[in-house]
Parts: C-alpha cells; structure tokens; sequence
C-alpha cells in the first residue's frame, strides 16, 4: 500500500477542492487532490455559469483569471420577463457590481492548468473510499492504478460533492440536515446558436419557468422548468424549442432562434444544509454541505466562499498558532449559506408554476413581479443578492 504525507488531504476536484488547492498552495499550506474521475470527464462537464463579483475577485487575485478576463462575458444587469414583457434589473446602478458569465468547467480547467504548472500533487481517477481517524490523525484510503493507498494528513477537506463519502463519513448522530424538495426540475440544453439576448432572461409563464442564459457570443444555454421523472427521450430538440419559444414569447414579438443542441440533461432541484460543516478533522466545503436550487446561481459560489473560511483558520493555524478562527469555520460559513439558502428559495418559489396552483397563487406571483420590477427598494435587494454579497472579510481569505 503507498502512504503519503500531506498537510491537507483534498477528496474532490470540482470548484471546492482545485480552489482550496490552490489557495493553500500560495501560502505554502500543502495538499494532495484526489479526484474519482479522469482529467478529460471533470474539464467538460456542463455545470454552472454565473460567477459573481466576489467569487472573479478571488479567481483573478490568486493567479488564475487570465483567461477568465479575457474570455468570460462581464454582465451589468438580467432580464425578468413575465405576461409578455421584459423587465431589466441594472445591476451596476442599482449596487454598482456586475456579475461574469464563464462557465464552471472553464473554472476547472483554470485551476488544474495552475495545479499542474506548479507541478503540486492531484490525482484522476483515484476515488476515496474510506476517511478513518477524524479526531485524531486523519487518514484517507483511495484506490488508484488497481491498488489501495493511503494519504495521512493533518486535516481533511470534504470537497467531494453531494454524492461523495465526506458526508457519510462524519458521525450521524452530530449531524443536523435542514433540507427542501421541489416538485419539479430543470430540462437544461447547451445549443450551438447566439444568444438571443446579451443577458440572461429569467422568465415566469403560466405554463412554468425557463431561462435564458449563454456560454460565448456563438453558444446558449437554456433551461426549462419540467417534471422532476421527466423522460428526457420524449423531449426531441424540436418540442424543446418549441416549449421554449411558448414561455419566452413577448407581446413586442421576441425571436428565438434554434440551432443544434450539443447537450441536455434533467437537474433535480433541492436545498439542503447539513449542520455542522466540521467533524473534528473533517471540513465539509461546497456540494458536500450544502445544495441550492440553481434559480439563484450559488452553488459554485458559495464553494469558493466556504474555501476562504478554510483557508483563513488553516493560515491563522500554521502561520500564527491560533486555532480560533478554524473553530469558527461553520459558524462563518452557514451565515453566508443561510442568506444565499434564502434568496435561491425566493427565486425559485417566485419564478416556477407549483403543481395545483389556483388563481390565488397565480395572481400572488404576478403582483411579487410587478412589486419587484417596479420598486426601487425590491429591486435593489435582488441585484445585491444576485451578484453576491460582500465577504466578512477584505482580500483573497
Ligand atoms: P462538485 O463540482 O460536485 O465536485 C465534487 C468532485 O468530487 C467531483 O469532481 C466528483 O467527481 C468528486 N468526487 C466525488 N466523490 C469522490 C470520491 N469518493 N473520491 C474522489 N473524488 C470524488 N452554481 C452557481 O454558482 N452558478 C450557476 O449558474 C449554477 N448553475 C448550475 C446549473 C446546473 C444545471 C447545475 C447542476 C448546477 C449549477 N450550479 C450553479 C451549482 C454548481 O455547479 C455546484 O454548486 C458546484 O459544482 C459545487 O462545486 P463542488 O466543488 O462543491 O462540487
Ligand atoms: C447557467 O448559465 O448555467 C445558469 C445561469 C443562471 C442560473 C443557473 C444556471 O440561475
């Protein structure tokens, strides 16, 4: 069996683990990255594309937003649109920030780029299997190349996701889970077509929500509100369009133009807080704590911004011998969680159709969108919610 020593133990390269990697690695903190899939499955998976101001601030701050200034679409304000009209919410007048569309796997592609070039540890397909010893001295067991190892480290972060063993692994009985289901989901296609708005569209429609969003100036990115055991073989490209161009249709005549469709995949739709995020040595970060349905584009986020916490106690901790600020680490981070919990339920609850929805519920949504679209106040609370919320604290942690 090989045993290696790390300060760090990292299970997860999705947005959590490769930015902890990395911020950890620029104070000399060190790490070893396991990451169950290959290098090629983790740079394209289609996820999420809204980075706000605070999460490019840390990207571009820490070395890696070459590309992402370059090539990601800086966006000053977003489309409401409902009973046949758009309705825009200026970001930059009304909050003075903006947010960056750039798609999650670019992120990925960003971070691992840098990871490599440093030449720090992180390896593909090696997938954990078992975390031991979370009090005491941390071990976790993976297998890769057809053999079991070991990696022995101070602290373990949990950056595995929903699905991943982080979770399981902490003891139940300490454990508190607040969660949501929603009895619907998104139908999310990748289209090779220009965008037929420069900003995203958020749309409320009697026959249920739909978004407009982008990847590049030649490639949309669409999502329509479904059911949550839609078959997706019985949605062919041109019923998609067709549902799309029907909930997004504007009295002044929008167009939706169709082009090939790359990709398209069914999202289930949760929020879900596991309470603490910390297990003696065990840090939960991202997916692996906490789900947000995407209407509020958080999820990737609120990863970057448990990272900060972990990396300000682990600095404090090695650098200047006080602990305090690890011991704060779920306290800090579920303050921002909570708040970006919130506001994703609002949105949701506001933009989609409930099943067995009366004239009631209806009429309740449409005067919360006419409230929010004609007041000063709503307005503003939603554009300081959407491009995210100032951090507690100055800098990259
Ligand atoms: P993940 O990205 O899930 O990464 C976890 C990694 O751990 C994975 O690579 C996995 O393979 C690996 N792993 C799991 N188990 C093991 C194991 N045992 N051993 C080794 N490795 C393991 N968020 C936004 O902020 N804005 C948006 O616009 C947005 N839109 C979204 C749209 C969709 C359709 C979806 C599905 C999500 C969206 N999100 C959005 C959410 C965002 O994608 C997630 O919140 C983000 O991926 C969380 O990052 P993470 O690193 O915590 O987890
Ligand atoms: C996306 O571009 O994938 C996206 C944008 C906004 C959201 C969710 C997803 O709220």
């Amino acid at each position: 069996m090989g045993k290696i020593h790390t300060q760090v133990g990292i299970i997860g390269a999705g947005p959590a683990g490769l930015t902890l990697a990395h911020l950890l690695h620029l104070q000399g903190i060190e790490s070893v990255v396991l990451e169950r899939q290959t290098r090629e499955y983790v740079e394209t998976r289609v996820r999420a594309g809204v980075l706000e101001q605070g999460t490019v601030e840390v990207l571009c701050a820490s070395g890696v937003g070459e590309r992402l200034q370059r090539e990601g679409l800086e966006h000053q304000g977003v489309e409401l649109r409902f009973d046949g009209r758009g309705h825009r919410i200026d970001f930059q007048e009304l909050v003075g920030k903006s947010i960056t569309v750039y798609a999650q796997q670019e992120v990925v592609k960003d971070l691992i780029a840098a990871r490599l070039g440093y030449k720090a540890p992180i390896f593909f397909e090696a997938e954990a299997t078992s975390i031991e010893e979370i009090e005491a001295q941390p071990r976790i067991t993976y297998e890769y190349g057809g053999s079991t190892h070991e990696i022995r480290c101070d602290f373990i972060a949990g950056c595995d996701g929903f699905h991943g063993i982080s979770r399981p692994a902490a003891p139940a009985a300490q454990m508190r889970i607040h969660e949501r289901h929603y009895s619907f989901a998104w139908l999310g296609i990748l289209a090779h077509v220009a965008p037929a708005s420069h900003e995203l569209i958020y749309t409320y429609h009697e026959r249920g929500f739909s978004l407009l969003s982008m990847r590049s100036p030649e490639v949309s990115r669409l999502y329509l509100q479904c059911n949550p055991d839609e078959d997706i073989d019985q949605w062919s490209d041109d019923r998609i369009w067709e549902e799309l161009r029907t909930r997004m249709a504007t009295r002044d005549g929008f167009v939706l133009k169709d082009g090939p469709i790359l990709q398209k995949g069914i999202t289930p739709m949760r929020s879900f807080v596991a309470e603490p995020m910390q297990f003696g040595k065990l840090f939960l970060l991202g997916d692996a704590a906490h789900i947000v349905p995407p209407t509020g584009a958080k999820g990737l986020n609120l990863a970057v911004a448990d990272v900060r916490v972990l990396t300000r106690g682990l600095v404090e901790l090695y650098k200047n011998r006080k602990g305090d600020a690890l011991e704060r680490f779920t306290e800090r981070c579920l303050q921002r969680v909570w708040k970006a919990q919130r506001f994703s339920w609002w949105m949701t609850s506001m933009l989609h159709r409930f099943p067995n929805e009366d004239s009631f519920a209806h009429n309740l949504h449409h005067a919360e969108l006419d409230y929010l679209t004609s007041s000063r106040a709503a307005s503003t609370s939603l554009a300081e919610n959407y491009v995210g919320l100032p951090f507690d604290t100055p800098g990259l942690f």
